[in-house]
C-alpha cells in the first residue's frame, strides 16, 4: 500500500471516530456544538491521529483500541488552532481553506469551542470502553496528554511564541519554542499510540521518543517554510502570516536553504532512531519523509 493510501485509510478512520465523539449539532447548545464540529471536521491532514495509528501498527494493535488516543490528540490540536487564529494571537482569517472559527462564528464562540474541545479530549480518553489498557495505563495516558497540552507543552510554546514577536531568537531558543508549541503534541501522539498498545519497553519508548522529537521539530520547520513558499490555496491558510506578524522562524533565522537542510537532517535522524524496529515501522519511516516533503 502506498503512503497516500495508508494516510487516507487512517484519516478516514480518524474522521469517523471524531464524528462519533463530537456532540451532535442538533443537541443544545446547538451553536456551540455546530462550531465545534466546524473547527474539527474541516479538511485537516490529521497527522497526529495518523501517528497514533502508525505507532500502534508497529506493535500489531488494531484501530478500535487506538481511536480514543487519535481523537483526543486531534481535539487538542483543533482547539489549539481555533485559539491560535484569534485576533489576540495570530489574527488569521483563513484555516483549512475556510474562514477561521471566530470569523465563521464569533470570538466568544471560538473561545468556548477551544474550552469545550479540550475538555472533550480528556473525556474521550477517560471514558472510551474500546481502550483496552488497565486503569493505571489509562491514567498515565491522561497525564501524558495533559503534560503535552499545558504550560510545559503546547500552551507554554504558544506563550513563548507570543512573547517572541518582533524579537531575535537564538537557534536554541527557536528550537525550544518549536519543540513546545508543536513538538509536544506530536510526541504525545506517538507516546499514546505506544501506551494504547499496552507497551512499556523502555528501549522502544526511548527510540520512539527520539523519532517523535525529530519529526515534531521538522513539522514546524516545514510549516515555517510553507509560510514563505506555500500557496495560500494549497496550505489553506494565509501565506506570509509569520512575516506579517514578525514571528521568528527557521527560514528567517537560517535562510531558506539551511532551513530545508535542517528539516532533512531531522527526517534522517528520525528514521535512524527506528532501526530497532522491523518493517511494521515502515509507515512511521515514510511519515518522516512526508513531513519534510509536504506542500500543505
Ligand atoms: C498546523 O498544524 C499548526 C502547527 C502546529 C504547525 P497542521 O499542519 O497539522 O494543521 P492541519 O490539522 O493539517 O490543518
Ligand atoms: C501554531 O503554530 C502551533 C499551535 C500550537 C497551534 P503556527 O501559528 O505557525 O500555526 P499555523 O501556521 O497558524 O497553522
Ligand atoms: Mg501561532
Ligand atoms: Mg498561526
Ligand atoms: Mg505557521
Amino acid at each position: 500500500m502506498s503512503l497516500a493510501q495508508t494516510l487516507e485509510r487512517f484519516q478516514a478512520r480518524a474522521d469517523s471516530a471524531l464524528d462519533h465523539w463530537l456532540p451532535r449539532s442538533d443537541v443544545p447548545p446547538t451553536l456551540l456544538h455546530e462550531a465545534m464540529r466546524y473547527a474539527v471536521l474541516g479538511p485537516g491532514k490529521r497527522i497526529r491521529p495518523v501517528l497514533v495509528y502508525a505507532t500502534g501498527e508497529v506493535f500489531g494493535t488494531t484501530g478500535s483500541a487506538l481511536d480514543s488516543s487519535a481523537v483526543a490528540v486531534e481535539l487538542i490540536h483543533a482547539y489549539s488552532l481555533v485559539h491560535d487564529d484569534l485576533p489576540a494571537m495570530d489574527n488569521d482569517d483563513l484555516r483549512r481553506g475556510r474562514p477561521t472559527c471566530h470569523k465563521a462564528y464569533d470570538e466568544a464562540t471560538a473561545i468556548l469551542v477551544g474550552d469545550a474541545l479540550q475538555a472533550l479530549a480528556f473525556d474521550v480518553l477517560a471514558a472510551d470502553p474500546a481502550l483496552t489498557v488497565d486503569t493505571g495505563m489509562r491514567i498515565a495516558m491522561l497525564h501524558e496528554l495533559a503534560s503535552a497540552s499545558g504550560s510545559r507543552g503546547m500552551a507554554g510554546g504558544q506563550a513563548i511564541d507570543l512573547a517572541s514577536v518582533g524579537k531575535h531568537l537564538s537557534l536554541e531558543a527557536l528550537e525550544n519554542m518549536h519543540l513546545f508549541k508543536t513538538g509536544a503534541l506530536i510526541r504525545a501522539s506517538v507516546r499514546l499510540g505506544f501506551m494504547a498498545s499496552g507497551q512499556s519497553d523502555p528501549l522502544h519508548a526511548e527510540r520512539l521518543d527520539i523519532y517523535a522529537r525529530a519529526i515534531g521539530l521538522a513539522f514546524q520547520v516545514q510549516d515555517d517554510i510553507l509560510d514563505v513558499e506555500g500557496d495560500t490555496e494549497v496550505i489553506g491558510k494565509p501565506q506570509g502570516s509569520d512575516q506579517d506578524r514578525d514571528k521568528p522562524t527557521y527560514p528567517n533565522l537560517l535562510g531558506m536553504a539551511e532551513a530545508k537542510a535542517t528539516a532533512q537532517r531531522l527526517c534522517d535522524e528520525a528514521i535512524k532512531a527506528l532501526s530497532c524496529f522491523d518493517t511494521r515501522a515502515d509507515t512511521l519511516r515514510r511519515i518522516a519523509e512526508y513531513i519534510v516533503k509536504r506542500d500543505r
